[in-house]
């Protein structure tokens, strides 16, 4: 007998963290389905991010004994921490650990009291818990006890033609969070917008449905996309839709300069944040007040950490000194003046733009170049306590960069320190 869908799901489910306790929980009752894009991801053969699960009613009691549950069957690993939150409003319990996360929800119906406002929630039937949910291909659930599979209208031959399709017409008005995520998705599973939903999306931007959300939960959303492994692809697609126009007048995304500064960004830089100051460069490129402050107070908009938020700002307003500067350099001394301290990232960005030799000069090699002595070095060699050392050290390092020591090694780095003026 051929195995079906629904089957399939379960077989791979059984394999990931906490399937196994989540299914063996489930045997005992008649209400555990998997959904959303744990289904989706499971029928893509992909390996969803975490797994969302929706019980009847009491999804926190349900948490308790799956927390439990995984608890004893990761008996092998007694140090790993499981952790629950709890969210009344949303009728939703989360339970993860070091190995994964598992969202339970009871099934629900939603309502929105106001564009972009987050939904009123209601106990509500199977059928309503599918149909609240934003495309066809995340409304497919699977029961845990007996694999029978339920899914919206058209999910099923959405997901084999790969298309996103909206569930009815006023889902961008009533949550045009989803604009972004369907741009997330639609590059992420490289799936095809259908053509009503891609005139709906366009609609709920034209009539400013982006300016009912909160920042915080743009936010949000701007991190899952700038967090994804096809992050180029999903912006690209956000600046297609209008998404990003509509988020910031001056917000712009150009694909082969992102593309670009991504490849000359090293591994100890942030994609994301490299992608995020490239969104936010025409502040800094066609100025007329202070580009720094506009950028902070963007991205405190978003609820960015305040630690990437300074970084991305920084780098995005480096990029014009950069580009000036940077060309014009030819000592390894000049253009660690004209690079230090300045984000990884910015460098990256004046790099794609059009100091690409030197910005990779500085990645890739001369930023790596240290001394082998240190200060204890000049303090036992009888130099004062004090800013001399730093500016000697300072004086041999140029020197090391151009090339213009005695010979290589701790002797002859000694010596100019020694011989240094300062
Ligand atoms: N959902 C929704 N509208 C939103 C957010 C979520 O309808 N604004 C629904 C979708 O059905 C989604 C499910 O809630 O599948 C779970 O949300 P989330 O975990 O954000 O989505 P996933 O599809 O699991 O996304 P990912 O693969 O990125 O984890």
């Amino acid at each position: 007998m051929p195995v079906s869908a629904p089957q399939i799901v379960l077989e791979r489910l059984h394999h990931l963290p906490g399937g196994k306790a989540l299914l063996e929980l489930a045997a005992g009752r008649d209400d555990v389905e998997l959904v959303g894009g744990a289904v989706r991801d499971l029928l893509l053969g992909h390996t969803p991010r975490e797994l969302d699960v929706v019980v009847a009613d009491d999804a926190i009691g349900f948490a308790g004994e799956l927390a439990r549950r995984v608890g004893s069957l990761a008996g092998e690993n007694p140090d790993e921490r499981f952790e629950s939150t709890f969210h009344e409003r949303f009728r939703t319990a989360l339970v993860w650990w070091g190995g994964g996360r598992i969202d339970i929800a009871s099934r629900r119906a939603e309502s929105y009291p106001a564009p972009g406002a987050l939904p009123d929630v209601r106990p509500g039937s199977p059928e309503q818990d599918l149909l609240r949910r934003d495309f066809t291909v995340n409304a497919i659930a699977v029961s845990l006890t007996d694999a029978q599979m339920r899914s919206a209208p058209h999910a099923e031959e959405d997901m084999a033609r790969g298309v996103l399709r909206v569930l009815h017409e006023q889902s961008f008005i009533d949550d045009p969070t989803r604009l972004l995520r369907m741009a997330r998705y639609a590059a992420r599973l490289g799936f095809e917008v259908e053509g009503s939903t891609a005139t709906l999306a366009r609609e709920a931007i034209v009539e400013g449905a982006l300016g009912t959300v909160s920042g915080a939960r743009i936010g949000t959303e701007l991190r899952l996309a700038l967090g994804e492994p096809g992050a180029v692809a999903a912006l690209a697609a956000m600046s297609e839709l209008g998404v990003l126009g509509a988020l910031h007048p001056r917000l712009r995304f150009e694909e082969p300069v992102a593309g670009k500064a991504l490849a000359l960004l090293p591994e100890d830089g942030r994609a994301d944040l490299a992608l995020l100051a490239s969104l936010v460069l025409p502040l800094v490129l066609r100025a007329d007040g202070d580009p720094h402050a506009e950028i902070v107070a963007l991205l405190d908009r978003w609820n960015f950490p305040a630690g990437d938020r300074d970084r991305v700002a920084a780098a995005a307003v480096a990029v014009p000194r950069l580009i000036e500067e940077l060309g014009e350099t030819e000592r390894p001394s000049a253009l660690r003046e004209t690079a230090l301290g300045v984000p990884l990232e910015g460098v990256s960005l004046a790099g794609a733009l059009g100091a690409e030799e030197p910005a990779r000069r500085w990645l890739e090699q001369t930023r790596h170049v240290h001394l082998e002595i240190t200060g204890e070095d000049l303090l036992a060699a009888g130099i004062p306590e004090g800013p001399e050392i730093g500016y000697r050290l300072e004086a041999v390092l140029r020197r090391k960069l151009d090339d213009e020591l005695a010979s290589p090694g701790r002797d002859a780095e000694l010596t100019a320190a020694l011989d240094a003026c300062v």
